[in-house]
């Protein structure tokens, strides 16, 4: 059954990045998808310093992918924002990627959900109108 939290501030969607975090094995693929600004790229902090990295998380709109070592596992860090098509995912290794000993995180990867292997966890992030930042998680 799909599960759903909530985070109010900034400093909680960092936490709930972190305790997040304690689920993941090496091989997993994380995706967050939904409204611009509504924290992923908040949570993936949370998310990396979670897995024991201490390195600066920011996003990777225009580097494509980023990645974050010194934690159990390097993590992969994808912003699919300005991806134009799927072919150019391919072209700078997304296969190889998914065969790392290593955790991906994929923000918009709803531009491409075929490119995202079975199990995914999947995090959808809505902004209510309050302000309060609501999270579903499911698994493809
Ligand atoms: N409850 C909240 N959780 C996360 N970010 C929040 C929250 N409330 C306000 N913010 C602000 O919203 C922005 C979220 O940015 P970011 O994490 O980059 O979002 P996204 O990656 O989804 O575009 C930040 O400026 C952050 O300070
Ligand atoms: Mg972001």
């Amino acid at each position: 059954m799909d599960e759903s939290f909530q985070a109010a501030t900034e400093a909680e969607m960092i936490a709930a990045g972190r305790s997040f975090a304690a689920r993941l094995r090496a091989g997993d693929v994380v995706a967050l998808d939904g409204d611009l600004g509504a924290g992923k790229t908040h949570f993936c902090k949370g998310l990396v310093a979670g897995l024991g990295s201490n390195e600066e998380v920011t996003s990777p709109t225009f580097a494509l992918v980023q990645e974050y070592q010194g934690g159990a596992w390097p993590v992969f860090h994808f912003d699919w924002y300005r991806l134009e098509d799927a072919a150019e995912l391919q072209g700078i290794g997304w296969d190889d990627y998914l065969d790392e000993e290593g955790v991906i995180l994929v923000e918009w990867s709803e531009k491409f959900p075929a490119m995202l292997p079975p199990a995914t966890y999947v995090l959808a992030f809505r902004i209510l109108p309050d302000g309060v930042r609501h999270i579903t998680l499911s698994r493809r």
